[in-house]
């Protein structure tokens, strides 16, 4: 039986391991089986294999590696749990659940208390994976995305500056965090809306402001730049904001732009819609632990 989980038929032992340079093919045909409408494992497996902080692994079965799940720690020191991707015929085997035990050792190791993952809400596998690990759903959010050629409309968007300063940054942002249920999301990552984001992302060149106006935007990549710039907040004119984000997309060939907001914010919903904007298909739950110690 499976490593002593009693609940599947595969006959071999599974093993975790750190991912290795030569996993390369074996995770994209994982995701590419595991999750066929989302690839994204190929474009950012040098990224994640070579993270100094988190933990990228693979389970192997029989030799052949058959999952892998990754484990990031983001700017403010809680754990995002993310590509969780088992190979079909293998689901539903504690495979899973090996890997959720691994990210809780990890947690423990490292002195992290808040590990989070998100999910799409129809995702009820995913969900009660996570919920059996102890997760509670503490936020929704909602996708829109739109070619970049295909925004039209004009405005003026030329006070949008930089904001380097972290400080600066934070004290722009934070009082949006309740209103903006406290995430700010980037490559469905779901940054907690904290000062330490805020902080890097001054840092990082992802914050800008309109001191004229008082409009905000918080826009870039965590990965991919060249696919998709993200609007992780956005506060002021609409029409000014768009087209400060649709400049910066055009002038560095982004294909698409998108966008996730709290369900609660219908006036971004509106707009993003009325401008053509395609909404996602399924609405995305964020999903919580805490570790007491
Ligand atoms: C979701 C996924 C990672 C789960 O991995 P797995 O190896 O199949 O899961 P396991 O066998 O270890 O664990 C199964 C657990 O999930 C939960 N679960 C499974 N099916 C469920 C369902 N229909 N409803 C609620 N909970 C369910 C249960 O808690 C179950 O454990 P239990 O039977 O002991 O209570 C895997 O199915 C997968 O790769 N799916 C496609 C990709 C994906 O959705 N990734 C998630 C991130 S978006």
């Amino acid at each position: 039986m499976l490593n002593g989980e009693g609940d599947g038929a595969v006959t071999e032992e599974i093993t975790l391991r750190r991912a290795l340079p030569r996993d390369r093919e074996a995770v994209a045909r994982v995701e590419s089986q595991a999750t066929p409408n989302l690839s994204y494992l190929p474009q950012v497996f040098d990224l994640f294999l070579n993270d100094p902080q988190g933990d990228f692994s693979v389970a192997e079965v029989g030799g052949r590696v058959v999952a892998c799940a990754k484990f990031t720690v983001l700017p403010d020191g809680s754990a995002w749990l993310e590509a969780l991707r088992v190979l079909p015929d293998y689901q539903g085997l504690g495979i899973g659940k090996r890997f959720y035990r691994n990210f809780f050792a990890i947690a423990e190791d490292s002195g992290i208390s808040t590990l989070r993952m998100y999910t799409n809400i129809a995702n009820e596998k995913s969900k009660g994976l996570a919920e059996r690990f102890g997760f509670q759903w503490v936020a929704t959010y909602r996708g829109a995305q739109i070619p970049t050629a295909e925004i039209s409309g004009t405005a003026d968007s030329t006070g949008f500056q930089p904001v380097t300063d972290p400080r600066r940054a934070a004290d722009l942002l934070m009082p949006h965090c309740e209103e903006w249920t406290g995430f700010l999301v980037m490559n469905r990552t779901f940054f907690p809306f904290v000062p330490a984001t805020c902080a890097r992302w001054a840092t990082k060149g992802k914050v800008y402001e309109d001191p004229g106006t008082g409009d905000v935007i918080v826009l870039g990549a965590r990965f991919m730049p060249k696919q998709a710039l993200h609007i992780a907040f956005a506060e002021g004119e609409p029409a000014r904001w768009l087209h400060f984000a649709r400049r910066v997309a055009r002038a560095s060939d982004i294909e698409r732009i998108q966008c996730m907001y709290p369900p609660r914010r219908a006036d971004v919903e509106v707009f993003l819609l009325g401008k053509g904007f395609q909404p996602d298909a399924y609405d995305c739950i964020v999903m919580e632990a805490t570790i007491q110690r």
